[in-house]
């Protein structure tokens, strides 16, 4: 009997510690104080940037501090206040415990170009550390901005290195750019966490832009946090509001189409194909900007020996070359391919198509004639400087190696001019 008791209280003893253990290494829940919190940018990023933030759900209501940077200590009773958007949101996945979490988003508008702000998130007794960030100017001199590859993996032990790197490099770089496959299974918030852990205060500084990925979608539909957590241009067209859109800054005009919906293609005919082309069409022919580059997940030609996407190309390259497209960048096969092609045989090659990978999942690039560079078994991240009308364009491995290089001059008339760059001992 009394064995008995005891074995019992052990049983009893042996639950609680074997729960708290699930709970203690259960690092993905909110708590009162913002985390998560990630800068995207806007339509025009001269006047505008979008915050979003993350609490436990005890934090009903969130606000934002502005002010212009400060050369010495900062005064919070001189900032602008202003009250965010918050949503309650539950994120289920698998067997993972649920996480329930109030998202928080505010879009600072009416700022001055060319400036230099602090922010901070939260409420009283909550306030986040004050994070700087800077509007681009009007005029089209330099910026510099760092295009991701698929992270998709290891995000926290492995993928950190590279935007830690690509940050300490360029760490006044504009805003950074994810052609997709973010984390490796959509839904998953424990992956979210360690993409966030990765970046960490980076996102609060730097505005990010992404481009969902097949990875990104879970079934035909996009995980529910990339509407939550980030706050995208809402001017695509109906249905991929936040994963088809375009974004200004300076004299570029930056655009992801989003090609992991419809099942990567598998409905050619469907409206979101559809609805994209003649989107698409439209802000190509009111552009007004010197460059235009096109962000999107499935690469318009692969690198990757078994595959290729002529559907891809079919709907969207003659859109493209119409409007002297100046270059597109893409993920999805973890592995690098740069090159000129067109499929029109009447053309000569104009658009510059990147297929690059960020991340440590890595594949073998084949022998395809389309590519001028290509790499195998690296992880990657690209800088890409425009200053008017000079265009650099370099990649680097995850040690910091130059691994590829070309610039792009644009002409008076005709395509531009190309100067290959890349380094001789590849
Ligand atoms: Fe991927």
């Amino acid at each position: 009997m009394c064995l008995n008791i005891i074995g019992k209280l052990i049983l009893g003893i042996s639950i609680i510690t074997f729960s708290s253990t699930i709970v203690f290494s259960q690092n993905n829940f909110p708590s009162p104080n913002p985390d998560r919190i990630v800068l995207n940018l806007t339509e025009d990023a001269s006047t505008s940037v979008a915050v979003t933030w993350r609490t436990d759900k005890s934090v009903s209501e969130g606000f934002c501090e502005l002010q212009i940077t400060p050369d010495g200590r900062i005064d919070p009773t001189i900032s602008k206040s202003f009250k965010a958007k918050t949503t309650a949101v539950k994120y289920i996945h698998e067997n993972n415990p649920v996480v329930e979490a109030n998202q928080h988003s505010f879009i600072f508008t009416d700022l001055y170009p060319g400036k230099k702000y602090i922010y901070r998130v939260g409420l009283a007794g909550f306030w986040s550390e004050w994070i700087e960030f800077e509007t681009p100017s009007k005029q089209n001199d330099e910026f510099t901005f760092i295009y991701f590859g698929d992270p998709q993996n290891d995000l926290k032990s492995q993928w950190s290195r590279i935007i830690r790197r690509a940050y300490k490099h360029v760490p006044e770089c504009s805003f950074m750019v994810y052609a997709g496959d973010i984390i490796n299974n959509g839904g998953s918030d424990l992956e979210w966490e360690e993409w966030f852990k990765a970046g960490s205060f980076i996102y609060g500084s730097v505005p990010q832009i992404f481009t969902p990925g097949n990875h990104d979608y879970i079934d035909l539909e996009l995980d529910p946090h990339w509407k939550t957590q980030f706050t995208q241009a809402k001017n695509g067209p109906d249905g991929l509001k936040e994963s088809c859109f375009f974004v200004d800054y300076k004299n570029l005009r930056l655009i992801s189409i989003d090609s992991a919906t419809e099942g990567e293609l598998e409905d050619e005919n469907g409206n979101d194909l559809k609805n994209q082309k003649i989107w698409l069409d439209s802000i190509l022919t009111t552009n007004t900007k010197d460059w235009v580059i096109i962000t999107t997940h499935l690469p318009f030609y692969s690198p990757k020996e078994n595959r290729d996407n002529s559907t891809l190309r079919k709907h969207f390259q003659p859109i493209l070359e119409k409007h002297g497209v100046d270059m597109v960048l893409t993920g999805h096969d973890h592995s690098y391919g740069r090159g000129m092609a067109t499929d029109n045989p009447d053309m000569k090659p104009s658009i510059i198509y990147v297929v690059s990978v960020s991340g440590p999942k890595l594949y073998e690039a084949g022998n395809k004639e389309w590519m001028q560079q290509k790499g195998s078994f690296l992880q990657l991240y690209q800088t890409i400087r425009i200053n008017d009308d000079v265009l650099e364009y370099e990649a680097f491995t995850a040690n910091g190696t130059l691994f590829d290089k070309f610039i792009l001059k644009k002409q008076r008339s005709g395509n531009n001019k190309m100067i290959e760059m890349k380094p001789q001992t590849n």
